[in-house]
């Protein structure tokens, strides 16, 4: 059985595959085992921020490796290795959060913090929004917004109150005397990268300090550079105070590695014995971790991502004034951007057509296609895959029009009935570089 055989025949299939196998890969391009070239625009799903076979990466884990990997009697026991991250990640925190946890994947660490803020406050509800992710754990599925994962999984928690992202008034009404706490992404992602109005999180915060609810922020997505920040709430300054934050993604740039951050008014409300984990702070992850964090501030790679992320959104702008009839907006910030299609069922097809030209892009519920590549991605692969993603759009608007009726426009003027995003308000003018 060849690689795909072997996968189809005995993993459990959770999801749709591409038919695509990666080998290897060094800094935005990655190659399949016959010597295909593709560049990444997707880093893993946010996660390679350093790009692959980073040096940065590989030393820290061989030389981790070469001492020791997990701790005798794990967290019980401690690490210069965890240490050093504590040092290096603890002074980067914004607002007031002031003590970490680490653990495995950002699935946990939102798991942990809702498990934390409802113990606290002695309250049940939370608030979360329409269009979120926060995970795919019960607990974490029970505060994400997309209506696929509260079909198939979320009756039996009825303790979250949902709103749409971005209307402060909604939230108001929402909140009350038993919400323990709000959870929002201070950019939606996986929802399609979808920015909140300015001042939004500010008066989020306001109102959950009046209300002594906890505020507890998802920044897996958006944190570590992602979005020309170290962390995404930065860009509101410092009124935008969470008592919780969760890290993930690029955090190891690649190892499985999550973190909570909580105030020191909520650290000193924590027990022994309510939270912890065989593999949570080991070692060898928290090396990677470290060497990672202090080569993305050493290095001051928000600002590099600031402008790479510039000309990115302009080239998608540019593409959207030209497909006018394909693409419906293009938005993001930093190095998190996406094009919405106006038709929904295209963004398969437009992924498809951008791997055989060699191109990799992440397909997203609503007609979105993101587009994330590792933080140190050059101008020249910027420049690449822009025209690459011309070629796709150019394929597949070829496709729709000799599929169209006789006497339709297909030219660049496509038009498709139907507002397939009433679920998740337009963000239409907040992206930045319009
Ligand atoms: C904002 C956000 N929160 C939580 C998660 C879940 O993280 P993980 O897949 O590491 O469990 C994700 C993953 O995409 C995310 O984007």
């Amino acid at each position: 059985m060849n690689c795909i055989e072997t996968d189809n025949n005995y993993a459990i299939q959770f999801s749709d595959r591409q038919n695509l196998i990666i080998d290897r890969g060094f800094g935005t391009e990655v190659w399949d085992p016959l010597g295909g070239r593709y560049l990444d625009f997707t880093s893993g799903w946010g996660v390679s921020c350093l790009g692959h076979g980073n040096p940065v990466i590989i030393d820290a884990l061989i030389s981790q490796a070469s001492r020791v990997m997990q701790n005798p009697n794990s967290g019980f026991t401690y690490s210069p290795s965890r240490s050093r991250l504590l040092e290096v990640l603890q002074p980067l925190l914004p607002g007031n959060l002031a003590r970490l946890f680490f653990v495995n994947s950002g699935a946990e660490a939102n798991d942990l913090a809702l498990k934390l803020a409802r113990k606290i406050s002695g309250r049940k509800r939370v608030v979360s929004t329409l269009g979120s992710f926060h995970g795919r754990t019960f607990n974490t599925l029970s505060v994400t917004g997309g209506p696929e994962n509260q079909r198939r999984f979320s009756s039996e928690s009825p303790a979250t109150d949902f709103v749409r992202y971005g209307e402060f008034s909604a939230l108001v009404k929402a909140v009350s005397d038993e919400t323990a706490a709000v959870i929002l992404e201070p950019v939606q992602g996986e929802g399609g990268v979808r920015l909140p109005p300015p001042g939004y999180l500010e008066r989020v915060t306001e109102l959950c300090r009046k209300k002594s609810i906890f505020l507890i922020i998802d920044e897996i997505q958006t944190g570590f550079c992602r979005t020309g920040k170290m962390f995404a709430i930065e860009h509101g300054g410092a009124a935008i105070r969470p008592d919780f934050m969760t890290m993930g993604k690029g955090l190891a740039g690649g190892f499985p590695m999550a973190a909570l951050a909580v105030t020191g008014q909520v650290a000193e409300q924590i027990q022994k014995g309510d939270h912890g984990g065989t593999f949570c702070g080991n070692p060898l992850g928290c090396a990677v971790a470290a060497a990672v964090v202090d080569f993305l501030a050493a290095n001051q790679i928000g600002e590099q991502v600031t402008s790479r992320g510039v000309e990115l959104l302009a080239g998608l702008n540019a593409l959207r004034r030209s497909f006018p009839g394909l693409i419906r907006e293009a938005r993001g910030t930093g190095l998190l951007t996406a094009i919405e299609l106006v038709a929904e069922d295209q963004v398969w097809e437009l992924t498809r057509h951008c791997q055989e030209q060699g191109l990799l892009v992440t397909p997203t519920r609503n007609g979105i296609v993101r587009l994330i590549p590792d933080l140190l991605v050059s101008s020249q692969h910027i420049s690449e895959a822009l025209s690459i993603l011309e070629g796709a759009l150019q394929r597949l608007g070829s496709r729709v029009a000799a599929a169209s009726p006789a006497g339709i426009d297909c030219g660049s003027h496509f038009r498709f009935g139907g507002d397939n995003n009433e679920k998740y308000p337009s963000t239409a003018g907040q992206a930045a570089g319009r």
